[in-house]
């Protein structure tokens, strides 16, 4: 048996989200906060596969159930079962034990279920003796990334697989954006999770209804974009905060904000952030606030009074391996 232990980032969006899905560009940013997975490879055809953060458990033998460890276990490690096949297949082997811990909160927009992806598919292939791509991750975490989004994109794959600061434009290879310094920002859990497909399902409802309008925002996403990683590359926090301030308040008028996100950003605001905005998929979730270095200890007290907040550094590594083990 071998075995091979892979970790793989979460991720904030700075700016694109939602309107990436329909070719904007995004920019996104690797945090320190990483999902494990621990492949072992067997011979008895079995994919196996636990989440101890999630503690549920299931087993299969081809597309057979074999054991769950409760009702619905199977269902919700499905889609990583699948992709978990695919590479079996790619690799031509047998069976795999997957076991994953993961210190990403879940439904927070902060790329948890990408990174769980990245990290068994590439544990996977190390196990097997196979030294994959990046683009061979991605092609086989897509395959959970596409049972669990609608229209997922692809930005959460590629910096959880890139890591960095990507620019990112759907169906093209992620750009790296250079940040000199390493930067700190605060996350506020505001909770009330939501599904990234159910919220990416509404905003294509509005976008049916408004196509006009929709491409005049989406538009006006690009110059945001653009600026936002002028801001990065030349360290400018205050202008940063503003620009994502503007990308909250249209990520407001396409309603994927919520009052919690929209007070949070009101309380931060007020305790010395300089702007900031909703990441992911909205609904709820968590709130990027862009406060100033020297103020960044004081800000995270006052906020962590009212809210969990996370105090992040950007960028990070992308998937690695942490350990190998062959037969
Ligand atoms: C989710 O992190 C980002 C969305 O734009 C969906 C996607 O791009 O796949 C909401």
């Amino acid at each position: 048996m071998a075995e091979a232990t892979c970790s793989a980032p979460g991720k904030v969006i700075f700016t694109g989200e939602h309107f990436v899905v329909y070719g904007a560009k995004a920019i996104a940013g690797a945090i320190n906060l990483r999902a494990y997975a621990t492949a072992t490879t067997r011979n008895d055809g079995v994919i196996s596969i636990s989440s101890e953060d999630m503690g549920i458990h299931a087993e299969w033998r081809g597309a057979e159930l074999l054991r769950e460890s409760k009702r619905g276990a199977s269902e919700r490690l499905r889609p990583i079962r699948e992709a978990v096949a695919g590479l079996i297949d790619k690799v031509k082997g047998s069976g795999l034990s997957i076991s994953i811990n993961s210190q990403i909160p879940r439904a927070s927009g902060l790329g948890s279920s990408a990174a769980v992806s990245v990290a068994c598919v590439a544990a996977g292939l190390y196990a097997y003796g196979y030294k994959p791509s990046h683009s061979e991750i991605i092609d086989l975490a897509s395959i959970a990334e596409g049972i669990i989004h609608y229209r997922a994109s692809g930005v959460d794959l590629a910096v959880s697989t890139y890591g960095g600061v990507i620019s990112y434009r759907r169906g093209s290879k992620p750009a790296m954006i250079d940040i000199k310094k390493p930067m700190s920002l605060l996350l506020i859990d505001v909770g009330t999770p939501r599904r990234t497909g159910e919220m990416v399902r509404r905003v294509n409802l509005l976008r049916e209804q408004y196509i006009s309008i929709f491409e005049k925002l989406r538009e006006a996403v690009e110059e945001i974009t653009a600026e936002c990683e002028l801001a990065l590359v030349n360290n400018r926090y205050e202008r940063l905060g503003e620009i994502l301030t503007i990308n909250h308040n249209l990520l407001r008028a396409i309603g994927v904000s919520t009052k919690e996100l929209d007070e949070a950003l009101e309380l931060a605001m007020r305790n010395g952030a300089i702007g900031g905005k909703l990441t992911g998929g909205g609904g709820g979730g968590c709130l990027i606030a862009v406060v100033n270095e020297e103020d960044i200890d004081i800000v995270y007290k006052k906020l962590s009074r009212a809210y969990n907040v996370y105090k992040v550094a950007i960028p990070q590594e992308g998937v690695r391996c942490d350990s190998l083990r062959t037969e």
